[in-house]
């Protein structure tokens, strides 16, 4: 008899965002005519870059093409893309790394879940709350995560409440973690941390031999010129960070799908008996076996994102949300509710009025206001009493969205 995997039972029914389309959808059947806007997963809405869509169909026409055709591409990534990525993402702002610290992937979800598989199931593991969720399913998935308790929080995962109380900005815990999870800007309360704090958490990370993952899916996003946009602008990073980037919201690649992963070659983990392993080392082994890398084409697509043409139509891309949440926030800051982030990142982390939960203020917006938003309990236990809103929908809906909500507060 095969026998499951148990620690997956432990996991809710849903993923948040199934939950949320489950509750919709019912929505929709006791309500047939209701105009939905949805303002809740942060899925992009504008099409990807010309430049983009144009390589991706010469690329498509070299593979129809005895002459330039590939089969398998490199687990890692093809060189031009990793190029792309040393000379603009890091040696541009003084950060160098060499081709092999760089892994193209799918994205930053399955990456931030598979890098579990070379880490012991019983490491500690510290995230800040709320948190990106799937941080924490992945942890579930594999038994390193404990068991879920009263309070919503799972035994073996350190929280580090971030709160109005402490702006958002989580504290360095008192005690050692192995593993610790960082999303900046933040997922879900668009909160940045400044350089000063991050050297807090790689130093934190040195003194106590801690492995960061730093998720930068959308460091895009940061306004403010004194912000980090990579771990690796601290000193020491390259020995304690694995940090990942995402090709999704910078470049509207949701459902094209690449991202990449730099694991510097100093990072390692230990045995049991002490001996380092360098990770770049064993993510590789990793990959090989169970992955045969992204597709050329869209490969050749995020590449075109560093050309001439691809930054400029990013950047405009950015800009359009960007001007979203700022619209979303100047009609939201007339009804005195408290809210917070679209600053340097795409949403909006707003505070349910007179103490209600983040399922009941969920409710009020979509049954008063019929927009869609994330509950905020559904990033963790601090994010109780919130909702999280996305600027990345078309302009009119996201202007209608918020005059709804403010006429229903
Ligand atoms: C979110 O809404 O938090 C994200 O879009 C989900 C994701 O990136 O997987």
């Amino acid at each position: 008899m095969a026998l499951v995997n148990e620690h997956l039972l432990k996991l809710p029914e849903n993923y948040l965002f199934t939950d949320i389309v489950k509750r919709v959808n019912s929505f929709k059947v006791t309500h047939p005519q209701a105009r939905i806007i949805h303002l809740g997963i942060g899925d992009v809405t504008l099409p990807i870059p010309k430049a983009c869509v144009e390589a991706m169909q010469k690329a498509a026409g070299e593979l129809g093409n005895p002459n330039t055709f590939r089969g398998y591409g490199p687990e890692q990534g093809y060189d031009f893309l990793i190029e792309a990525i040393l000379k603009h993402d890091y040696a541009a702002h003084g950060i160098y790394f060499d081709a092999n610290e760089i892994f193209i992937s799918d994205g930053s979800k399955s990456d931030t879940g598979n890098i579990g598989d070379i880490l012991r199931h019983d490491n500690s593991i510290g995230v800040t709350d709320p948190i990106y969720p799937a941080y924490i399913d992945s942890n579930v998935s594999c038994g390193r995560a404990g068991t879920l308790e009263k309070d919503g929080k799972w035994s073996n995962v350190v929280y580090m409440p971030c709160r109005i109380e402490n702006n958002f900005i989580p504290e360095i815990p008192k005690q050692r973690i192995d593993i610790i999870y960082l999303c900046y800007p933040n997922n879900p309360t668009g909160a940045v941390l400044s350089k000063s704090e991050l050297k807090k958490w790689v130093n934190y990370a040195i003194e106590n031999d801690a492995l960061i993952i730093f998720d930068a899916a959308y460091e895009r996003y940061i306004q403010d010129p004194d912000i980090p946009h990579s771990i690796y602008e601290i000193k020491g990073a390259k020995k304690v960070a694995i940090e990942f980037r995402s090709f999704s919201k910078t470049a509207g690649f949701t459902g094209v799908r690449c991202g990449y992963m730099v694991i510097p070659k100093e990072v390692t983990a230990a045995t049991l008996e002490g001996k380092r392993i360098p990770l770049n080392k064993l993510w590789l082994r990793r990959q090989s076996t169970k992955f045969n890398g992204v597709s050329y084409i869209t490969q050749r697509g995020a590449e075109a994102i560093y050309t001439p043409e691809g930054k400029e139509q990013v950047k405009a891309m950015v800009q359009y949300y960007m001007d979203n949440a700022r619209i979303m926030k100047k009609m939201l800051s007339k009804t005195g509710i408290q809210f917070f982030g679209g600053e340097n990142a795409p949403y909006l982390w707003i505070k349910a009025p007179d103490n209600q939960t983040s399922w009941k203020f969920f409710d009020k917006l979509l049954y008063e206001a019929q927009v869609v938003s994330t509950p905020g309990v559904g990033f963790g236990p601090s994010g109780e009493g919130y909702v999280r809103l996305t600027s990345f929908g078309e302009r009119h809906q996201c202007e209608e969205g918020i005059q709804r909500i403010c006429q229903c507060l």
